[in-house]
């Protein structure tokens, strides 16, 4: 079972399983890190999900959609390894994918 890296917003890392075919979102919320909200359940319309993604997997991510852009755009937080979790689906390809929850806007 591929494995995601979490660091939560106090810093503390964990490896995670992640069943393949939920988001990025998903496996974190299933891991118990309750504190991605995720409030929308996934429809891409609460950027409660933000995440700063590990560069070295840039390219092994989907295109971001304009919602999502927009919605980012919407946190003082941004950065420019900044996605929304429940955007990425997570495949075997994301095997390793590090992961920090963004801070609370
Ligand atoms: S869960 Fe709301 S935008 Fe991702």
């Amino acid at each position: 079972m591929p494995k995601l890296i979490v660091t939560t917003r106090e810093g503390e890392t964990r490896t995670v399983d992640a069943l393949v075919g939920l988001s990025t979102m998903e496996v974190i919320r299933e891991a118990g890190v309750d504190e991605l909200l995720a409030l929308c359940g996934g429809c891409c319309s609460c950027a409660t999900c933000h995440v700063y993604v590990d560069p070295e997997f840039a390219d092994r991510l989907p295109a971001m959609s304009e919602d999502e852009n927009d919605l980012l755009d919407s946190s003082e937080h941004r950065r420019p390894t900044s996605r929304l979790s429940c955007q990425l689906p997570f495949d075997d390809s994301l095997d390793g994918l590090p992961v920090t929850i963004a801070p609370e806007d």
